[in-house]
C-alpha cells in the first residue's frame, strides 16, 4: 500500500484483517520492522482512540511516533491553493506538508470536514494536498468524508466475533444527536462492508438522512428501523447529519436511540459504536453497559488495524 485513505487503497481486505488478527495474537512479532523510522501523526481535530492506538501500533513495530496537535499547537493553516495570506492563516498546507515529508517516513493526518461547502469537503482537498506535497505515504486518521482505520477495526471485530455466523446481518442505524456530526464513520463503514462482501448489509435512518450513494450502493436502505433490526447479528449505531441538506440536523427523534427494547427484535445482536458516544442520546446506558455491547472490544482492535496498515506500508 502506498497510502491508506479509503477502502479503495486495499486490494485484499481479508488479508489485511488476518494481518491485524495475527498482530493481536502476537503484538511484537515485527518489532524491528520500523526501527530507525518515524511516523508523524498530525491532528487538526480532537482524538483519543486514533491518537493512542496509532502510537501503540507504531511502538509495537519499533517505530517512533511523533504527534503534533496542529489544530491547537501548530500555526494556523491555509488550504486555498492561490490564497493571498493577508488574513489569519500563517502557513500554507503545501509548505507544511513539504516539511512533514522531510521529517517523517510515514505521515498520518486527521482533518474533519469544514461543513461550509459539500463539494469542497467531498473533494478531500486537505488530505489530497498533504499526499501531493509531502511526497511520503499518508495514512488517514479520519478525513472529511472517511475514517478507514476505524472501518478496518470494525471489520476485524465482526470477523472475530461473528466467525460462527455463515453470513451475518449487519445493520447501520442512524441515532439521534444534539450536534451536526460528519458522515465519515458512516460513509466509511458502508464502503468497507460493501467491499468486504461477507454480510447482508442494511442501513436505516429517518427520511432526509440519505448518505452519498457512492458509499451505500450495495446496501438495503430503509426508513423503518424496527424492520431493519429484525434478525440482526451486528448493529452499528451512529449519528450523521444530512448529506442532501449538507450538515443540517433535520430531526431529533429520540425513538431512534438504541435501547434494550430494540435489541429484542435482533438475533441477540452485538452492538457497535466507534466512540465517543453520547450516552442516553445515541445509545442507552443500559445497552452500553450490557452484554451485547462490544464497543470496548472494537476500540481495542484499533491498535491491530493500525499496526496492520503501518506494517503493510513499511513492507512495500
Ligand atoms: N473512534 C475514533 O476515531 O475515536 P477518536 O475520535 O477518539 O480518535
Amino acid at each position: 500500500m502506498k497510502q491508506f485513505i479509503s477502502a479503495h487503497d486495499v486490494t485484499d481486505i481479508e488479508s489485511l484483517v488476518q494481518t491485524a488478527l495475527a498482530y493481536k495474537a502476537n503484538p511484537f512479532k515485527n518489532n524491528t520492522l520500523g526501527s530507525g523510522k518515524r511516523i508523524g501523526c498530525i491532528f487538526m481535530n480532537p482524538s483519543m482512540r486514533t491518537r493512542l492506538s496509532t502510537q501503540i501500533a507504531a511502538k509495537n513495530l519499533g517505530m517512533e511516533a511523533i504527534v503534533l496537535n496542529a489544530g491547537g499547537e501548530g500555526w494556523s493553516l491555509e488550504f486555498e491553493d492561490d490564497a493571498i495570506m493577508n488574513g489569519t492563516t500563517v502557513e500554507h498546507i503545501k509548505d507544511a506538508a513539504r516539511v512533514f515529508g522531510q521529517y517523517f517516513d510515514i505521515l498520518a493526518l486527521r482533518s474533519f470536514p469544514a461543513f461550509k461547502n459539500r463539494d469542497d469537503d467531498y473533494s478531500e482537498h486537505i488530505i489530497k494536498q498533504v499526499i501531493k506535497y509531502s511526497g511520503i505515504p499518508v495514512i488517514s486518521l479520519e478525513s472529511a468524508t472517511l475514517h478507514p482505520l476505524q472501518s478496518l477495526a470494525d471489520i476485524v471485530t465482526m470477523n472475530e466475533l461473528g466467525s460462527a455466523i455463515k453470513r451475518p446481518k449487519v445493520v447501520l442505524t442512524w441515532a439521534p444527536h444534539i450536534k451536526s456530526i460528519p458522515h465519515c464513520v458512516s460513509n466509511s463503514f458502508a464502503q468497507w462492508v460493501n467491499k468486504w462482501g461477507k454480510a447482508d448489509f442494511v442501513i436505516t435512518h429517518p427520511e432526509g438522512y440519505e448518505l452519498n450513494e457512492d458509499y451505500t450502493n450495495g446496501a438495503t436502505i430503509t426508513h423503518n428501523q424496527n424492520e431493519a433490526l429484525e434478525g440482526a447479528d451486528f448493529v452499528y449505531v451512529k449519528n450523521w447529519s444530512s448529506y442532501k441538506d449538507y450538515g443540517a440536523l433535520l430531526s431529533y427523534d429520540s425513538s431512534w436511540m438504541l435501547t434494550q427494547k430494540h435489541l429484542e427484535k435482533t438475533n441477540d445482536a452485538k452492538v457497535m459504536h466507534c466512540l465517543p458516544v453520547r450516552r442516553n442520546v445515541e445509545l442507552s446506558g443500559e445497552v452500553l453497559d450490557g452484554p451485547n455491547s462490544i464497543v470496548t472490544h472494537q476500540a481495542g482492535n484499533r491498535v491491530w488495524a493500525a499496526q496492520a496498515v503501518i506494517s503493510n506500508i513499511l513492507k512495500r
